[in-house]
């Protein structure tokens, strides 16, 4: 059997072979392997300087200066680092969180917890089109809000927010903007200066590095401490204990500077693919697009089928690796959170599928997926 078309970069994407080629240089004898907390030989001061290098890639990548990059094992840790060390090293300023009900469950269960732990958290439900309004997140806002979380791109309907105006909010009321931009990069400009961000949760595995690494991004600012989740050596200025793991963030590196050099263009190549995979699709009947695409990025296209079974349009479509919702869901048969909590009917939910494209796609496979959907379809329906 061939392997099916991946159709599902949203929840990963392969590693460049570009990266791949730099991360191989960092692993064995040969190369650049060492501790780069070892300051007492060559290897480890070499070390040290690929990790800084890549810490600058990171950072040109976001308009941050690489002092500001904490390398975390990916944006699940960078969501909790932001979210707990930030209310607990806080606490005296206040105990209210604002987040919203369709964020990544890296930022739903860290806020649960701190709920747990004694904070409060006010939950912004999204309008239709899967987007936070600046008035909705300025009536939540109250004294003792000191942080706001909401995401960049969201991972299963690719809707964007509208993070200047969302962060002039914030800014407003003194308090502190979080962004989950694990989705984001390489698929829009993602200035920090620019757009106001604060935090900012960054993960290697969405953006063709490896898995296993990520960053959180922390302005320097008297304003903003963080409580360390993680205890140890001391490294990443206290904010983050572990041995750097070289090889990873090399990888990173290289995945975010080829982001910076080819992301709009890649943008662009997706965007025709995503339109030649909607016209192949077009005159089916009862098919529905769960985004408002006015808003969002090209490379995420959900889609519910009417008349048919989810779980049998997934069985039916085995050559193509595609996602329900979101991949960290795909063991529930529960609809998807972040569909119903736009509004979408449950029955249409528990149908919808996330193509997501990326790099690597190309037209012959976006025309060997439409032919399979056609027939799945089809077959189903009859
Ligand atoms: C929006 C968003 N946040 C966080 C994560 C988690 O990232 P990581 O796998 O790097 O921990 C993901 C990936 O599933 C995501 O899409």
């Amino acid at each position: 059997m061939n392997a099916p078309i991946y159709l599902d970069y949203a929840a990963t994407t392969p590693v460049d072979p570009r990266v791949a080629e730099v991360m191989a240089r960092h692993l064995t004898l040969d190369g650049i392997f060492a501790n780069p907390a070892s300051r007492s030989h060559m290897p480890g001061w070499q070390a040290e300087q690929v990790v800084e290098g890549a810490r600058r890639q990171v950072a040109d990548l976001i308009g941050a200066d690489p002092r500001e990059i904490v390398w975390t094992s990916g944006a699940t840790e960078a969501d909790n680092l932001a979210l707990i060390g930030f209310m607990r090293a806080n606490r005296a300023r206040g105990g209210h969180l604002i987040t919203s009900t369709i964020e990544h469950k890296a930022v739903i269960d860290t806020a649960r917890a701190l709920e747990a732990e004694g904070f409060e958290v006010t939950w912004l439900e999204p309008g239709h089109d899967g987007r936070i309004t600046p008035a909705h997140l300025a009536a939540a806002m109250r004294d003792d809000t000191v942080l706001v979380s909401l995401m960049a791109v969201n991972n299963e309907l690719g809707t964007i927010n509208d993070l200047a105006a969302l962060s002039a909010v914030v800014h407003a009321r003194d308090a502190i903007f979080h962004v989950d931009a694990a989705q984001a990069v390489g698929r829009i400009p993602l200035d920090v200066i620019d757009l106001g961000i604060d935090l900012m949760s960054l993960s290697g595995h969405k953006v063709y590095g490896p898995k296993g690494v990520g960053a959180l991004y922390v302005k320097r600012s008297p304003d903003i401490r963080l409580e360390a989740l993680i205890h140890g050596g001391g490294h990443e200025r206290g904010m983050r204990s572990g041995t750097l793991p070289t090889h990873q963030i090399a990888g990173m590196g290289e995945a975010f500077a080829l982001a910076e050099r080819e992301g709009e263009a890649d943008q662009a190549r997706i965007a025709a693919l995503a339109e030649r995979f909607l016209a192949g699709l077009d005159d089916l009947e009862g098919i529905h697009r769960n985004t408002d695409v006015t808003v969002a990025v090209p490379n995420i296209v959900n889609l519910s089928f009417d008349g048919v079974d989810g779980e049998s349009l997934l069985m039916a479509l085995r050559g193509i690796a595609v996602s329900t919702g979101s991949a960290c869901n795909s063991a529930s048969v529960e609809p998807s959170y972040v569909l119903r909590g736009i509004g979408v009917p449950r029955s249409r939910a528990l149908t919808a599928l996330r193509f997501s494209f990326g790099r690597f796609t190309t037209e012959a496979e976006i025309d060997a997926a439409v032919a399979e959907i056609r027939h799945a379809i089809t077959t189903l329906r009859g």
